[in-house]
């Protein structure tokens, strides 16, 4: 390994002092399947709440919930019908109140979800829209339309609906007879919200102060490029998925990334800039290139941005390096921290995706009839993948269970689906239940102690019993333990806050970077590495082959070790 000193800096250390959101590790709880206090099958709040030390144990510094709102869980509670009430499912609004008091006596944040785009159907304003009829100050509130054709039997134009199938649907007048036609982008039970509207602009800002006075540490924000929609409503004339899985040169869709909306978040900001405690706003914007989405993350709107192109880059090591420079590159141009993720509750968790050939295009959703991962390929790269995601400077985001090698549950029984996706899309695409899979924590217990007893909304796979917490759980080398480990020490050498220098004279198929003092060796080839020999070894993603003074890194294999010259 060479001395850094002359090498060029990527990327630059924050100054002391930074605040902590710029370099936190902050776990994404699903809530259904994390922990089920009641046995009713579905997780819950006080089962989240009675869970919380495992995230302490591991090392986390924050918390994501996703939505626990009231919801006919259409879209598992991305359907909000009341934003400041929880579902009956969930708990009650105690329980979130005791969440939020037991996670702030363990030194964890809490950041909660926002689903601005769109509401459930059966939220009050969206029945008063369809009762108030057309031309209502109701109806404005949402995106309604007269139709097309002679009688209005045609949708207002071609946008078409994340989920499948078109994006408007013909709303029933309160006389019976067929109507106007209102927009969803995802499910038919979300229709859009109207943000040209001032209303809907002061209910969100004080949905915003709700659960600020309440504690939280922030907002997740959901389909943060959506809001706003082009004037007019133009067509589009193509299709855009949430996923478009690389670079895209589609032109950018009209109800996508629109530049008003960057007025909605100024606002916002300014409101949480009122409160104390370092709070932030996280934006969930599939925006490319690197320079659209950093607009999302300029000093007077939000705190940071999901890093979408760096969770859909392949286990190649010249795409990493390149989006890790694109992405710090962008973000650094406004100051932003960069964030980096590999897994959430709307892709195929990255250990499943990785037992795949590199460059292989993976259904959303996969099926008992589609071709299986390599198992265990994919949980030595997904391993190696996150001790290389933990090492670069700026935020990272865990998906729960990853810290177990989770992997998605490929073969699930199709009649027990429940994701919107596989209806709408016709049966082609079969969603993302395989990654919402509630968590195994004891391999002996009924539901792998879920819950107290047997039941579990989506089945768990045999294999998971392998996965459990309690047989991972001071394990040397287990997934669990070097999760553990590496952020103890990504936090012990200030990783998150530290600089980037691509370290040179590695092959090319090999991911060599300094984090100040800290070398990281990423081996994306298939030659086993010799690291120099008075390197001294950190932490390794899998086992070193170590004979007498020299260390071989296999593949697939990633390892942090000491600079020897600084
Ligand atoms: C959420 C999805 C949800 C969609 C609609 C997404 O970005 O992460 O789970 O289905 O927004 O709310």
């Amino acid at each position: 390994m060479t001395s850094t000193t002359s090498l060029p800096l990527v990327h630059q250390a924050d100054p002391p002092g930074a605040p902590w959101w710029r370099s936190a590790v902050i776990y994404q709880v699903y809530p259904r399947s994390f922990a089920d206090g009641d046995g009713d099958g579905v997780g819950d709040l006080p089962g989240v709440t009675s869970r919380l030390e495992h995230l302490v144990e591991l090392g986390v510094d924050a918390v994501w919930l996703s939505p626990f709102y009231l919801s006919p869980q259409a879209d598992a509670g991305y359907d909000v019908a009341d934003y400041r009430t929880v579902d009956p499912v969930f708990g009650t609004l105690d329980d979130a109140d005791a969440l939020l008091h037991q996670a702030r006596s363990l030194g964890l944040r809490v950041i909660v979800d926002l689903v601005p785009n769109h509401t459930s159907d059966e939220h009050a304003w969206f029945q008063a829209a369809l009762v108030a009829g057309p031309g209502s100050p109701e109806r404005d509130l949402y995106v309604f339309r007269d139709g097309l054709g002679q009688d209005g039997e045609l949708p207002p134009n071609d946008w078409k609906s994340v989920f499948g199938g078109g994006a408007w649907q013909r709303a029933t007048e309160p006389d019976g007879t067929p109507g106007q036609w209102f927009l969803h982008l995802f499910d038919v039970k979300q229709p859009d919200l109207n943000w040209h509207h001032p209303r809907v602009r002061a209910e969100f800002e004080s949905i915003l102060r709700f659960w600020l006075d309440r504690g939280v540490a922030g907002f997740r924000i959901d389909v943060a490029h959506g809001l706003v929609k082009a004037p007019g409503l133009p067509a589009y004339g193509a299709e855009h998925e949430m996923l478009p899985g690389g670079h895209d040169d589609r032109p950018r869709a009209p109800y996508w990334d629109q530049d008003e909306v960057h007025d909605v978040y100024r606002s916002w900001r300014t409101i949480i800039d009122e409160y104390d405690g370092d709070r932030v706003l996280v934006a969930e914007a599939w925006v490319e290139p690197a320079e659209r989405l950093a607009r999302y993350v300029r000093k007077d709107e939000l705190h940071q941005s999901f890093n979408f192109a760096y969770l859909v880059t392949p286990w190649d090591a010249g795409a990493l390096r390149s989006v890790v420079t694109s992405s710090l590159q962008a973000t650094d141009a406004v100051g932003a921290p960069t964030t980096w993720v590999l897994s959430n509750h709307d892709v195929v968790r990255h250990a499943t995706r990785f037992g795949y050939p590199v460059g292989a295009v993976l259904p959303t959703g996969i099926g008992a009839a589609d071709t299986q991962p390599d198992a265990v390929l994919g949980l030595r790269r997904a391993r190696a993948a996150t001790l290389l995601m933990l090492a670069l400077p700026g935020s990272a985001y865990l998906y729960q269970g990853e810290e177990l090698g989770l992997p998605e549950h490929t073969t699930m029984p199709d009649d027990v689906r429940q994701d919107p996706t596989w209806p709408r899309s016709g049966h082609q695409h079969r969603g993302r239940d395989g990654c919402r899979v509630p968590l195994p924590w004891q391999a002996d217990a009924p539901s792998y102690g879920f819950g107290p007893g047997p039941l579990s909304w989506l089945p768990q796979p045999d294999s998971w019993r392998e996965h459990a917490l309690d047989v991972q759980r001071d394990v040397p080398g287990s997934t669990y333990e070097v999760y553990r480990a590496a952020l103890t020490l990504r936090r012990a050498q200030s990783l998150g806050t530290g600089s980037l220098t691509w370290l040179p004279g590695w092959p090319d198929d090999v991911v060599a970077l300094a984090n100040g003092p800290v070398a990281v060796v990423a081996n994306v080839g298939s030659s086993v590495l010799t690291l120099p020999a008075d390197a001294v070894v950190l932490i390794a993603s899998g086992e070193l082959l170590e004979t007498v003074g020299v260390v071989g890194v296999p593949p697939d294999v990633t390892v942090w070790a000491r600079l020897p010259q600084a």
